[in-house]
């Protein structure tokens, strides 16, 4: 059977560990969205390796890895991760273990130039999304304007590539100053070549491949990238990422959409919430609904190693928010959690979960606020949950949580994590 993973809440959850632990058994590992916002780690006999595009599967010799349609690809950062994985060893000739979509979309510099203006422009406003600046969102816009440059049209000739890039460029003279403009074609059309040199082996039609794939028995698994809560549908709109991080997205931006029929989506979640960038949270420990909450948070930061391993910046912290995991579960197909770094809470005392948002006038919301606005001013309800000393399915009070998690979202807990390292997971189901 197939396996979808994704984030179940806004990302950071622990999918990159999960991933690379399901990978044993899976022969595919395919990325159908996001970019290299995303930053994946993994704990390999004290090692950890942080990957931004290539899926976490790579440690695994066996598996071939794919970056799929629905994907951004930064080619520099793609490029630079391939370095440093065949300098580690991990593999030698990157085509072997590695195919990149013919559809996918480039992320190129003026993506890039564009999210870190756009950002520090809007600094200290509402409009300030906390990007991680790598350009996702002015690459999907450009996808959606039908102005992208994608991998195969590197492969064209010379006057066809430039008429797109031309094409995308022209887009743009409202946002940089003409020379500024010039620069940032002449750095595009600079690495051309050597883009096109490295990528040739890889390139594939990932249609054609996952359906041989699939006929001749392959186990695929796709790995999302961000949370359900940063679905650009379905999350905290406006501060999400750009892209669709549900499940049914893995067939569309895997290329191969008859792959996720009958697939099992697993969601990971951690014990407790983290976000980075703006946006609310509902359960944020910032001190105004529960004494002591601040430090708390800032223990959990501390051990938990809560610092984004894409941006380094600090990750906020909150309570375990069940009313946005149920929805999370719900909008985006989840069968089965995972629930990792309850072992940072282990000693931090009674623990609490959300289990309802009010409103200010004291009203319950009966389904998942739609408007930040609403979410800024929800009332947390929270339950109390018995402290642990070890986050594992042996410990009572450890036992007790996951079974009210599971309770109150409709959906089993089978996999736990108790640290970071790949063999620090129990399967509990
Ligand atoms: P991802 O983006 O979902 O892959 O998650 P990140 O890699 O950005 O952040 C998760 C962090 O938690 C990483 O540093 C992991 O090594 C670490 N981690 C994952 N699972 C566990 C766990 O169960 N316990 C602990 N203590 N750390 C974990
Ligand atoms: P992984 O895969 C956590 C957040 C950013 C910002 C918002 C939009 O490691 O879980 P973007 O650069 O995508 O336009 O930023 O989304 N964000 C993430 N937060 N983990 C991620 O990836 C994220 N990718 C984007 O912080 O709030
Ligand atoms: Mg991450």
């Amino acid at each position: 059977m197939n396996t979808i993973l994704l984030g179940a809440q806004w990302g950071d959850e622990g999918k990159g560990k999960v991933v690379d632990h399901l990978s044993e058994t899976a022969d595919l590992v395919v990325r159908f969205q996001g970019g290299n916002n995303a930053g994946h780690s993994l704990w390999v006999g004290g090692k950890k390796t942080v990957l931004h595009l290539i899926p976490s599967g790579i440690l695994h010799p066996h598996t071939i890895c794919i970056i799929g349609d629905g994907v951004v690809l930064d080619p520099s950062v793609f490029i630079r991760e391939i370095t440093e994985l065949q300098a580690a060893n991990v593999f030698k000739v990157a085509s072997e273990r590695i195919k990149l979509s013919e559809r996918t979309h480039l992320i190129l510099p003026l993506h890039s130039a564009l999210d870190v203006a756009r950002e520090k422009k809007a600094s200290g406003t509402k409009g300030h999304i906390g990007t991680t600046g790598r350009g996702i969102g002015p690459a999907y816009e450009t996808k959606a304007q039908r102005k992208g440059v994608r991998v195969a049209d590197l492969f064209l000739s010379r006057p066809q590539l430039l008429d797109k890039i031309e094409t995308l460029f022209s887009g743009f003279q409202f946002a940089f100053a003409p020379l500024e403009l010039a620069e940032i074609k002449e750095k595009t059309l600079k690495d051309i070549d050597y883009w096109k040199k490295i990528f040739a082996p890889m390139v594939i039609d990932t249609t054609t491949y996952l359906h041989a794939a699939t006929k001749a028995g392959k186990k695929i698994l796709f790995e999302g990238a961000q949370g359900v809560m940063l679905d650009m549908d379905h999350g905290t709109y406006p501060y999400v990422t750009s892209s669709s991080t549900v499940g049914p997205s893995a067939g569309i931006g895997g290329g191969y959409p008859a792959a996720i029929k009958g697939a099992r989506t697993l969601g990971i979640a951690k014990a407790y919430i983290t976000r980075v960038g703006s946006g609310p949270v509902v359960t944020e420990m910032l001190g105004k609904h529960v004494p002591g909450e601040v430090e708390l948070g800032e223990s959990i930061r501390k051990v938990g190693q809560e610092f984004g391993a894409t941006t380094g910046r600090p990750r906020r912290i909150g309570w375990q928010d069940l009313v946005a995991l149920k929805y999370a579960v719900q909008v985006a197909g989840i069968d089965e959690l995972a629930i990792m770094k309850g072992d940072v809470l282990c000693g931090m005392g009674d623990f609490r979960v959300c289990v309802q948002y009010k409103k200010p006038d004291g009203s319950p919301w009966d389904h998942f606020p739609p408007c930040v606005e609403d979410l800024e001013v929800a009332i947390p309800v929270y339950e109390s949950v018995k402290g642990w000393t070890e986050a594992t399915p042996e410990n009572a009070d450890y036992e007790a949580y996951l079974k009210k998690i599971e309770k109150f979202v409709g959906v089993p807990v089978c996999y736990v994590g108790f640290g970071p390292e790949r063999h620090q997971m129990a399967v509990r189901k």
